[in-house]
């Protein structure tokens, strides 16, 4: 399955390093500036601003009521197009008059394109929609899954292509538009979205919005609950649940010094406010970067600070993504790449470099092991995602190749001109999207030629693996937990370890460097000593989770293990700890967990636990 999209359109190109696919044009635009997973045709007539109307029913989970657009049309089109997927549509009208449209045949992932006959003139285009409850964007929450257990909630989650799936919308990355909203809600509970936000409930649960600066449809966001706001800094702050908001303010205490750095760094911020929304524990990523309110998993509240660089990497979005957005999937590592790059640049401000180098030293074995588990084809920065879902296509390399070929590019001309031209890149490019081939002829005109480099770009972003000139980061606290690795494993007792000061990243390099056959009393002696399967963090305990499993400790803390399985839905733990079930002959077991967990799970993280147990079971 993995490569047959390669077979389709891609046998036509050439496949070489030097030949520049990206200059092979069809038409008007390029190919690769086509977006392959939108039907929108922008260039014939595109969406500048959309004004949404909606009520959430919890009980039928239906969002529904008007979707008004501005529209701006060329003069020999006949037909605007849009992005919609398991939407019901009930009616259509263009300047104020009722409109026969159709929709397309219906495509996996895709969805179907809504056709409706537009003319030069026409302005304003409104659709009465509602979506349907398996709408996967959207997931709505049982108060039992919520932290307080009294209210419903409701989240959505737009990227890569799934807001097609709760607004018809041109659904590329590669178009912008302005929205405002109005939101209508229970009582009892406050809607917040990626645009302007309350900071306490409306007495008739009536919610107005308005994003002003342009944005691609995918950052366009909701969530509606029990929550409370609490204000950290002048323009930050947080959004939770009463019952996390204490000890969300006191993880964030630093959000206001992360925008301040982060400016200092790359220029101004764009968007006035920055808040965070911490979400209940099904939210299938660590953070979404929806502007003016990045979206959190609630498992990065460790209660000592030590996962906030999570924070540093949503904001740093603003710049990288959420200002200069990747025009496709494809380009995804424009979005990824700077953004891993920027986030440890915000840390070693904040903190200092050791940290930063921890992180950076942990990426490259992550990096490292996706390189070896990828074919070499799916390794490259600029990916071909051709008859794929962008959720399955998309993976590590954008994020760590990406900000590794950044880190290299940084060393080759010094941190003053590296930065200067970052910053003069996302000013000039500023509410714009870019292609990769965009890019790289800015790179060359900008940095490459004035430095007279002599630098193998193209083979990071076109090739495979891991270019020679990746700069290996050098580690002074790594190579004291190696130290203690190695006493560990000839002997000394977990007690009489040197872990102190220790941090959450040093404990992972510990956890991820012990070999994969200890004998049983030192799995025992580990769990005994440092509490890991109670542990508060969750990345420590996952790291925990997957060593025990690989060394067939699994059925002695499964309790633990299907405790958390069930209750996070954050994918990239979920993926591994079942990977590791299944390869270590606990296949039933995982069944059992994902069969009590998936009524928690968001389609995000169901559709990829799902077909990982279908095909342990194909296999069996
Ligand atoms: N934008 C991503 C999340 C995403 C990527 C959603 C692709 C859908 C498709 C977000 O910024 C992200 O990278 N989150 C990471 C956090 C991180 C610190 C690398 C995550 O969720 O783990
Ligand atoms: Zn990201």
């Amino acid at each position: 399955m993995r490569h047959l999209f390669f077979l389709g359109f891609s046998m036509l190109l050439v496949s070489c390093l030097d030949v520049n696919t990206d200059e092979r044009s069809n038409g008007e635009q390029k190919i690769s500036d086509m977006d392959i997973h939108s039907f929108a045709k922008p260039a014939e007539a595109v969406i500048k601003h959309l004004s949404l109307d909606l009520t959430a029913d919890f009980e039928n989970k239906k969002l529904s009521g008007t979707a008004s657009y501005d529209i701006s049309v060329s003069n020999d089109a006949d037909s605007i197009y849009l992005d919609t997927r398991g939407l019901d549509i009930h009616s259509v009208t263009v300047n104020g008059v009722d409109t026969k449209y159709t929709l397309g045949e219906n495509k996996e992932w895709l969805g179907q394109a809504l056709a409706i006959p537009v003319e030069f003139n026409s302005k304003k285009l409104v659709i009465n929609y509602s979506t349907r409850p398996e709408a996967e964007a959207v997931q709505w929450l049982n108060p039992s899954q919520t932290a307080g257990k009294k209210h419903p909630y409701l989240f959505t989650q737009g990227q890569a292509i799934l807001t097609r799936t709760w607004i018809p919308i041109q659904d590329s990355p590669g178009i912008r538009l302005t929205y405002d909203a109005k939101i209508t809600v229970p009582k009892e509970l406050m809607a917040v979205m990626s645009a302007t936000n309350p900071q306490a409930k409306t007495l008739d649960g009536v919610y107005k919005f308005k994003m002003e600066q342009p944005i691609p449809a995918y950052l366009i966001a909701l969530a509606i609950g029990d929550i409370e706001f609490r204000s950290i800094g002048k323009r930050t702050g947080v959004y939770t649940e009463s019952v996390m908001l204490d000890k969300a303010v006191y993880e964030f205490a630093d959000m206001e010094k992360m925008v301040e750095v982060a400016e200092s760094l790359y220029g101004p911020y764009q968007w006035e406010r920055y808040d965070v929304i911490v979400l209940p524990p099904s939210f299938p990523f660590g953070g979404m970067e929806n502007p003016r309110l990045t979206f959190a998993t609630p498992t990065i509240i460790a209660g000592d600070r030590s996962l906030t660089a999570l924070i540093a990497h949503e904001l740093a979005h603003s710049w990288s993504g959420n200002l200069v957005t990747n025009a496709t999937w494809n380009d995804f590592w424009l979005n990824e790449g700077f953004t891993v790059y920027f986030e440890r640049r915000i840390m070693e401000a904040l903190y200092d470099s050791t940290y930063s180098n921890m992180e950076a030293s942990l990426g490259l074995q992550s990096l490292q092991s996706t390189v070896d588990d990828l074919e070499p084809e799916q390794t490259h920065l600029y990916l071909d995602l051709h008859g794929k879902n962008p959720d399955d296509g998309m993976n590590d390399i954008a994020y760590e190749k990406g900000a590794y070929f950044l880190t290299m590019l940084e060393k080759a001309v010094g941190r003053t001109t590296f930065d200067a031209f970052l910053r003069k890149y996302f000013d000039e490019h500023k509410f714009q999207s870019m292609t990769t081939e965009k890019f790289l002829v800015y790179l060359d005109e900008n940095l490459i030629k004035p430095n007279n480099l002599n630098i193998n770009v193209r083979e990071w972003v076109y090739g495979p693996g891991l270019p020679a000139n990746l700069p290996k980061p050098t580690n002074q606290r790594f190579n004291k937990v190696d130290t203690m690795v190695t006493s560990f494993i000839s002997g000394t007792k977990a007690s009489a370890l040197d872990t102190k000061d220790w941090s959450t990243h040093e404990w992972l390099h510990f956890i991820r460097a012990l070999p994969d056959s200890l004998p049983r009393e030192q799995i025992v002696d580990l769990d005994q000593t440092f509490g890991w399967t109670k542990s508060n963090n969750s990345e420590i305990k996952a790291a925990w989770f997957l060593l025990a499993i690989n060394q067939g400790y699994g059925h002695e803390i499964l309790p633990a293990i299907r405790e958390f399985l069930v209750n996070v839905g954050r994918r990239k733990f979920l993926t591994p700890i079942y990977t590791a079930l299944i390869e270590n002959g606990m296949t039933e077991e995982a069944r059992s967990i994902f069969n009590e967990a998936r009524s928690n799970y968001h389609s995000v993280s169901l559709n990829t636990i799902e077909a990982l147990l279908d095909k342990a079971l194909s296999n069996q």
